[in-house]
């Protein structure tokens, strides 16, 4: 579905990503962990075509969507779920759900994607008329999902969802994701969790430096020794 082949970008002058190859099929949940600064913010940032791609390819569904414009990639079917929330706190949590549905395709469907979107979030349905500010960080991070969800998008993009969370809520937010899979979505995951993002992942890339090290099923990257003792503190 996604097919990612030689990607190179970084930040001015400043190359990060050193040529990275990985892929996400349909129906999969794959994760891409690794250290601060290894560059899974970027990877993510250059596949949604928040920053260039300086080289190399991005592929969905059989599109070049290779430095397309963020507005296209999001017709395409891919919708990132930001690191941080980045809600409009003065608007409504339903404001802030209906901004999630302005791809062109998902706007006939939008009051079926919200009905969809209220039962996987009971939480987010309680609060639609309060203003999204005023919500507890784990119910921002809901709403900022729920808003993704409301573009219809094949493949949702993760960065850090768990991030700021209390163990519970990091629970939840597993579930949650888990939920979203299995509603038929495809989803690629960053997550500071290695122990927990490996073992609900189908299969796992690990990045070092900008370049990608090891990829395997998710069960072959825990039992790898590199993965253990580096990511898994044993
Ligand atoms: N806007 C930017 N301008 C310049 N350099 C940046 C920018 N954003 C990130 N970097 C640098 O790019 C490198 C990779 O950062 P990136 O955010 O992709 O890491 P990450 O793997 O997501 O780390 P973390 O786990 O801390 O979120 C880091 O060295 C970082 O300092
Ligand atoms: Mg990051």
């Amino acid at each position: 579905m996604l097919k990612v082949s030689g990607l190179v970008s970084g930040y001015g002058k400043t190359q990060i990503l050193n040529g990275l190859d990985f892929e996400v099929n349909q129906g999969e949940i794959v994760t891409l962990i690794g250290a601060n600064g290894a560059g899974k913010t970027t990877t993510l940032k250059a596949v949604c075509g928040v920053i260039a791609a300086t080289g190399g390819k991005v592929e969905f569904d059989g599109k070049d969507l290779t430095n397309a414009e963020p507005y296209d990639i999001v017709d395409a079917g891919i919708t990132m779920i930001p690191e941080g929330r980045q809600l409009f706190p003065h608007f409504t949590v339903k404001d802030n759900l209906l901004m999630g549905s302005y791809k062109r395709a998902a706007r006939p469907i939008m009051q079926r994607k919200m009905e969809e979107v209220l039962h996987i979030f009971p939480r987010v349905k309680e609060r639609l008329s309060q203003y999204a500010g005023s919500l507890s960080g784990g119910e921002q991070q809901m709403v900022a999902i729920a808003r993704g969800m409301m573009a219809d998008p094949k493949l949702l993009v993760f960065d850090e969802p768990s991030l700021g969370l209390s163990p519970l809520l990091v629970q939840q937010m597993f579930d949650i994701i888990r939920d979203i899979a299995k509603h038929g979505v495809t989803v690629l995951l960053v997550e500071q969790n290695v122990f927990k993002t490996l073992r609900l992942a189908n299969r796992g890339y690990v990045l070092e430096n900008g370049s990608i090290v090891l990829a395997g099923s998710g069960e072959q990257l825990l039992s790898d020794p590199h993965v253990k003792q580096a990511y898994l503190g044993h």
